[in-house]
């Protein structure tokens, strides 16, 4: 069934967890719960999903504290990765003209668009404690994440 074959022992841990399982919701708070074990120094990580009808992103799985509920595309760093449609990995959220602060904690944030089929679903959001968490191999290996869960939603 797979044509994505994960590299990153990450991902084929996700792969593994998904595999059978069609359900959207228990696909993503699985895949939430997996970051959150597997990747030191984080402190969030979850979705934002994109609500047609209300034209906005809307709070979905996630693991860490309570978050803003709705973001506008184009706006902090999940809807303007949603907007371009490309990955923001963000070394200092302070730099980031209007990074929206859920949890005063973060400061550093990577955030990959989810887009399937052609339809966009969402946004994958992951924030760190310290500066400079994610690298450019880590992006990768999100980026991968990614569409691993992609084939399985
Ligand atoms: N920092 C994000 C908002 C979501 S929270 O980090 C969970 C942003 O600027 O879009």
């Amino acid at each position: 069934m797979s044509t994505v074959k994960p590299k990153h022992m990450l991902n084929k841990q996700l792969d593994a967890l998904l595999e059978g399982e069609t359900n959207r919701i228990a696909n993503l708070s699985n895949a939430s719960a997996l970051l959150f074990e597997q990747l030191s120094e984080i402190n969030w990580a979850g979705f934002y999903l994109w609500e047609d009808s209300e034209n906005e992103l809307v709070l979905g799985p996630f693991q860490g504290k309570v978050a803003c509920v709705r973001i506008e595309n184009g706006s902090g760093v999940c809807g303007t990765a949603f907007k371009e449609q490309k990955t923001y990995l963000v070394k200092d959220v302070h730099e980031f003209p209007g990074h929206i602060a859920c949890d005063a904690a973060s400061e550093s944030e990577i955030v990959v668009p989810l887009t399937k089929d052609g339809i966009q679903i969402g946004v994958l959001d992951i924030d760190a404690p310290i500066k400079n968490r994610f690298t450019e191999e880590d992006q990768e290996i999100i980026e991968e994440f990614a569409s691993v869960l992609l084939k399985h939603l």
